[in-house]
C-alpha cells in the first residue's frame, strides 16, 4: 500500500469540500474504500459533554459515549491517539461490533479543544501497524486542515 499516494488523493478529495457533514462522510468512505480489513470507521463528535455518533461506515454503533468510557472516551479525556492490539485484553472497551479485534482512535483537534474522535476498528488482531497508524494520523491532520470548525455540521 502506497500511503503517500493515498494522502495525495485524500487531499484532493477533502480540500474543496465546504460542507462539514459531506467532508466527514466522504472521509469515512475513503478510508473504508482504500484500507483493507476494517469493519468500522467513523467519528464521535464532541458536544455538550458527550461524544455522539457522527458519519461512519460499518454496522450500527453505540450512539453516545461519555468522556472516560471505552477507548473513544479515554482518547478524549487523555487527548491522545490510542492503538489497541487486542480489544479483548483491555477492560475499558465498548464492544459495538462483536467482530472487532483491534482498534485505533485519533483525536481531531480544533486548537486545544477536541472536536471529534476518529475511530477505526478491524476484525484482525493487531491490524494497525506503525505505518498504517502514521497514515491515519496524516489523514486526520487533513481533516483538521480542511474542516470549518466555525461552521455547523450542515
Ligand atoms: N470500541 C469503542 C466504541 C465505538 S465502536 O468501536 C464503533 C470504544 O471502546 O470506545
Amino acid at each position: 500500500m502506497n500511503y503517500d499516494i493515498l494522502i495525495e488523493s485524500a487531499n484532493a478529495l477533502l480540500k474543496d469540500e465546504p460542507n462539514n457533514l459531506s467532508l466527514l462522510s466522504n472521509a469515512t468512505a475513503f478510508i473504508n474504500d482504500h484500507i483493507n480489513d476494517l469493519n468500522w470507521v467513523g467519528f464521535y463528535l464532541y458536544n455538550n459533554g458527550v461524544l455522539t455518533l457522527g458519519p461512519f461506515q460499518g454496522k450500527v454503533a453505540c450512539n453516545k459515549i461519555l468522556p472516560g468510557k471505552g477507548v473513544v472516551g479515554t482518547s478524549y479525556v487523555n487527548n491522545e491517539v490510542i492503538v489497541v492490539k487486542n480489544v479483548h485484553e483491555i477492560e475499558n472497551h465498548i464492544m459495538c461490533d462483536a467482530n472487532s479485534m483491534s482498534e485505533v482512535v485519533i483525536p481531531i483537534r480544533n486548537g486545544k479543544e477536541i472536536y471529534a474522535i476518529f475511530d477505526f476498528d478491524s476484525p484482525i488482531e493487531n491490524r494497525f501497524d506503525d505505518k498504517l497508524v502514521q497514515f491515519l494520523r496524516q489523514f486526520a491532520a487533513l481533516i483538521e486542515k480542511y474542516i470549518d470548525f466555525n461552521a455547523p455540521l450542515i
